[in-house]
């Protein structure tokens, strides 16, 4: 029953026996109207033990207490969520008046927790279950989760890429566009149902400025020089009609120009360039006609990005942010050139602290995402940012996301971080965030009624990402296993202190030390 001291928004309870925390409760307020409640803390005092203050005594005292049926009291304090009726009709209002101590607690049934947690309407979808009550489905609001961006932060290994996964798949079904940038190339294999794209990221170096390029292709920046010398030939390569030979001409110039103190960089620049373009082969084509052109409506598109350093992912990804954003701004301002006007977009970045950091480094993408958070909503062009390390991020663009999924969070830093930048994270939320295991996220803000904490669905064909099994690998590759030592001699035979092959790719000679360089 309702405890002494009841106020609207939080209450205690005196129960028979303790309960969970986590569970859901529901009492009827003063006025009559049932209200939804969880418990956040739960507390067992034994009477007879109270007094115990050393050991001897306590252990007494304990055999006491526990033939004494009457001995303990179960307190648990609850926090109130809403009233039921209104979560019925997909609104949150809180009681004005509290229960009245001595009324009946009763725990929520499926029916109550599934009007909290379910969601009616399309924009509605399922991402799993809530953790203390596994056969209530929770729903998040993909349309509101969209309208005010999402943030996905855990520590590794905690179900980041997973959740995205399962969002990139309702999109999917939906016929939604979305770009997820893949730093790990771990989408790939996700069954979207014929609705998704691997797309080859792909820039065209006519349309970059010289500092892009000059990080595409790995110049130091404080190499003023090398990049002066770039820029240089970079004007006057862009309209040739090929682009690279261009390039090259121009920096061939230099070095044999007048200028001595430009030589020697210029013919840097032309190596740098010649290994550049063996490494990045079809990234850089002057023939792309840019990023917009590889996005399909429609379709979960997965850009790879796992063979560019970060700062050259950075230039990649910027490019396809910032090109999503003007062509959405023009098209809804009506200058959409008379085809089909492109629909929203979902923009969703892993690795998001490497690219969108705080502090002062110079990050193209930091930029272009601020943007999008601050001007995105109004544009139909949202942001998703996965993120293990919440603290490196930017906490002007975190604190614009409406709406977050929060895993394990080990680190001390991080949960401030992420309670301090978000309006939605309370301190008991923060709280609960270093307990959570693989797949457990706390939901909170616009795309859900109420905080929940739920077991998110495991996508099953999501392979990649998973924990590798260490030992059950080795042991499946073992060959017949033979005794070390008994492979020694017999190899040994006669020559002793000659080679021996103890597999196909590790040698070590009779003493144990490495084998002679080849040659
Ligand atoms: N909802 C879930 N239920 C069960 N297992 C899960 C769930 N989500 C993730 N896992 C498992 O946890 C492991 C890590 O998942 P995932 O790759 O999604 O984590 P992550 O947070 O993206 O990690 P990283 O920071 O390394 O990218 C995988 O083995 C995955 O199968
Ligand atoms: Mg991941």
């Amino acid at each position: 029953m309702v405890a002494s001291g009841a106020l609207p928004y939080e209450f205690s309870v005196i129960t028979g026996r303790p309960l969970p925390v986590g569970d859901y409760v529901v009492a009827p307020s003063a006025d009559g109207r049932d209200v939804l409640g969880m418990v956040d803390r739960t507390e067992i005092r034994s009477i007879i033990m109270e007094k115990s203050t050393n050991s001897v005594g306590a252990l007494a005292a304990g055999r006491l207490a526990s033939a004494n049926p009457r001995d303990k009291s179960y307190v648990s304090h609850v926090r109130v969520m809403g009233l039921l009726e209104e979560l019925r009709s997909n609104r949150v209002m809180m009681p004005s008046l509290p229960p009245m101590p001595g009324s009946p607690v009763r725990r929520a049934s499926e029916s109550d927790l599934s009007a909290a947690f379910g969601g009616p309407g399309e924009e509605w979808v399922p991402v799993g279950a809530l953790l203390r009550s596994p056969s209530v489905r929770v729903h998040v609001n993909l349309n509101r989760a969209a309208q005010r961006h999402l943030a996905i932060l855990a520590s590794t290994g905690a179900g980041k890429s997973n959740l995205l996964a399962l969002i990139a798949k309702h999109v999917a079904s939906m016929r939604g566009t979305m770009v997820i940038f893949d730093y790990h190339g771990e989408y790939l294999d996700l069954d979207l149902g014929g609705r998704g794209r691997a797309v080859r990221p792909r820039v065209n170096p006519r349309l970059l400025d010289p500092d892009e390029l000059a990080d595409l292709l790995e110049i130091r920046e404080a190499a003023d020089k090398q990049r002066h010398v770039l820029s240089e030939a970079l004007e006057r390569a862009k309209d040739s009609k090929d682009f690279w030979e261009g390039l090259r001409a121009g920096l061939r110039a230099i070095a044999e120009g007048d200028s001595r103190e430009y030589r020697e960089p210029a013919r840097r620049v032309l190596d740098i360039l010649a290994s550049a373009l063996r490494r990045l082969g079809p990234v850089l084509d002057p023939e792309s006609p840019g990023p917009l052109k590889l996005i399909a409506e429609g379709y979960v598109n997965v850009v790879n990005l796992s063979d560019l350093s970060p700062r050259q992912a950075d230039v990649v990804i910027s490019q396809f942010m910032d090109e999503v954003l003007i062509d959405r701004k023009r098209s809804r301002a009506g200058q959409g050139g008379g085809g089909a006007s492109p629909g929203p977009i979902v923009l969703a970045l892993e690795e998001a602290h490497a690219f969108i950091p705080g502090g002062d480094g110079d990050w193209r993408t930091r930029d272009s995402a601020a943007r999008i958070a601050r001007e995105g909503r109004k544009f139909g062009v949202s942001l998703v940012i996965v993120s293990q390390r919440p603290q490196r991020l930017d906490q002007d663009v975190l604190s614009q996301v409406g709406s977050l999924a929060i895993g394990r969070l080990l680190n001390q830093r991080d949960r401030s971080f992420v309670q301090e930048s978000s309006e939605f994270v309370t301190e008991e939320i923060s709280d609960y965030l270093p307990d959570l295991n693989p797949g457990e996220m706390v939901l909170v803000g616009q795309w859900v009624k109420l905080p929940a904490l739920v077991r998110v669905d495991r996508v099953p064909e999501k392979l990649s990402g998973r924990d590798v099994d260490f030992v059950r690998e080795w042991r499946s590759r073992a060959g017949p296993s033979e005794d070390t030592d008994e492979l020694i001699r017999r190899d040994r035979g006669p020559r002793s202190g000659g080679s021996v092959t103890l597999s196909r790719s590790v040698n070590l000679n009779s003493e144990g030390s490495p084998p002679p360089d080849p040659q």
